[in-house]
């Protein structure tokens, strides 16, 4: 009985959380969406044995795929990126 009733209280400390990681997340999505797809869809993120398993591995595939892709992102960018996909997606804290 005490596991369910913290389910949503676990929940709540994830979503302010997230809200505290810096960066424009619809900003990183528009990024994401004109640059990110034409390899892999936004299903990668959430298939069953997805790959980021925390914050700096999700930082360090964003790097990867960036150059995987050939772009170039300002720091701020991929920061923005990031946010996006863990509030989406991941929702590490
Ligand atoms: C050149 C092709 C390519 C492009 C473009 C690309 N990716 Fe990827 N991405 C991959 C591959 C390959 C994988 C690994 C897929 C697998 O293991 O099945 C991957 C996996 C990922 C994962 C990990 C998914 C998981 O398993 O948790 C993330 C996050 C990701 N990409 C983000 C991005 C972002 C952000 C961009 C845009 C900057 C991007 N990708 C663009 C090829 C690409």
């Amino acid at each position: 009985m005490k596991a369910i009733l913290s389910i949503p209280v676990l929940m709540f400390l994830a979503a302010s959380a997230h809200a505290a990681l810096p960066g424009d997340g619809a900003e990183g999505k528009r990024l994401h969406d004109a640059n990110c797809v034409s390899c892999h869809g936004v299903s990668v993120y959430t298939r069953q044995d997805h790959k980021v398993r925390s914050l700096d591995g999700l930082k360090q595939q964003v790097e990867n795929c960036t150059h995987m892709a050939q772009k170039e992102f300002s720091p701020a960018e991929k920061q923005d990126i990031v946010k996006y996909l863990n509030d989406q997606f991941y929702r590490f804290q």
